[in-house]
């Protein structure tokens, strides 16, 4: 079968066997109950992916503490309230066959007032990118302690929960993007960035927390966008040394976040390279790497395995086509959906029903 490698196990930094080498995106879904747990729709949705061959499946982003609530009906892991929530989505899992990761988030500038319950919490008072976001409050040092302690918290109780293992939401923004960058980070004392320790010490504080409170066995992946699309933003040079810095500190998985496998913000690469093939090569080769971004059909999946990047996520091809892996198994490729073109072809998808609103803005364009 020609792509019999997307389907051979991987051993991961002697911690965790993962059945093949096919992983769901973390992809938040609005469709959570309001109290921050998972709805039994969500729960069934993630499960139906494990059971239809992925290896690896992580949640959407979970907050870890009240004032990081960005989204609407997202999923919290931010007290012991919602341990039986959480134990029914890794048990779900697991039990059809996958891997459960629960990535744990804070969303620092991009939290909303009227779910966080106040102004969002960054490293300084610095609007978004997009400069759409409410003014952030500028994060007290005892503020940063609670939010490095919620991490570590979350992991633990994301353990006790029954979930292989976590992921760190470190990409897209977010508030452990905030801290590393220049330009949303402005701070002059020990959090801020100018030094390459100061730098770093969220990040850092972070993982060793998290590593800390969960013992060394348990599987710990880190997710980070590879460069930053602003001016005053990081470039690849500077995720890889951010990698260097933390990955000693306990994690396991580099997951490499990315709208489009292959492509990034710059026009030139070292040697015809990219990011995630930079990062991959700049990693130890115990710590497998994950590539994601655009892929909807098994040829696209293998050039990233051929490109020694060990692990494949995909994410909206999973909302179009529960069964891509089953089919692609099958070699019946003329039968996975890869797209959806108007209202009524989203309203049959096999998701939440509370995505489907949601979904529209992914799939159609007006
Ligand atoms: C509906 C939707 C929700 C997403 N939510 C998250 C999220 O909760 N956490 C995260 O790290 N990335 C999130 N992403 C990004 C995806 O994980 C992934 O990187 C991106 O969709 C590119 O992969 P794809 O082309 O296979 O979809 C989301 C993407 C989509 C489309």
């Amino acid at each position: 079968m020609a792509y019999e490698p997307l389907f051979q196990p991987l051993s991961v930094n002697h911690k965790l066997d993962l059945p093949n080498r096919l992983v769901m995106a973390p992809m938040t879904t609005t469709a959570g109950e309001l109290d921050g747990s998972f709805s039994e729709q969500e729960i069934a949705y993630l499960a139906q992916r494990a059971r239809a061959g992925i290896g690896l499946i992580m949640t959407p982003a979970c907050y870890c503490h009240k004032s990081g609530h960005s989204f609407e009906r997202q999923v919290g892991c931010h007290t012991d309230d919602l341990l039986p929530s959480l134990s029914a989505c890794a048990g779900a899992i697991n039990a059809a066959g996958a891997a459960s990761f629960l990535q744990i988030h804070h969303g620092g500038n991009a939290a909303k007032r009227h779910l966080s319950g106040g102004p969002p919490w960054a490293p300084s008072a610095v609007h978004n990118r997009r400069g759409t976001s409410e003014l952030p409050h500028e994060m007290t040092d005892d503020e940063i302690e609670t939010i490095v302690a919620s991490f570590a918290a979350a992991a633990q109780r994301a353990r006790r929960a029954g979930f292989t293992g976590i992921e760190i939401h470190g990409a897209n923004t977010y508030l452990f993007q905030q801290f590393f960058s220049p330009f949303t980070n402005r701070r002059t004392d020990r959090w801020g960035v100018q030094t390459w320790e100061n730098r770093t010490r969220f990040s850092a504080e972070v993982v060793r927390r998290v590593r800390e409170a969960v013992g060394a066995d348990y599987p710990i992946a880190y997710r980070l966008s590879p460069e930053e699309d602003h001016p005053d933003g990081y470039d690849t040079e500077d995720a890889i040394r951010l990698l260097d810095t933390i990955v000693p500190l306990g994690i396991d998985i580099v997951h490499v976040s990315s709208w489009e496998y292959g492509a990034g913000l710059r026009h030139a690469y070292p040697n015809g390279s990219h990011p995630t093939r930079m990062i991959r090569e700049a990693m130890p080769p115990q710590i497998p790497v994950i590539g994601v971004g655009g892929i909807t059909l098994p040829d696209q999946a293998m050039r990233v395995l051929e490109d020694g990047v060990e692990l494949v996520a995909i994410g909206r091809e999973l909302l179009l086509d529960a069964d891509w892996a089953t089919k692609v198994r099958a070699g019946e490729l003329e039968h996975i959906r890869t797209a959806v073109t108007n209202r009524a072809e989203i309203d049959e998808l096999d998701v939440p029903e509370r995505m489907k609103d949601y979904l529209a803005r992914f799939f159609i364009s007006d």
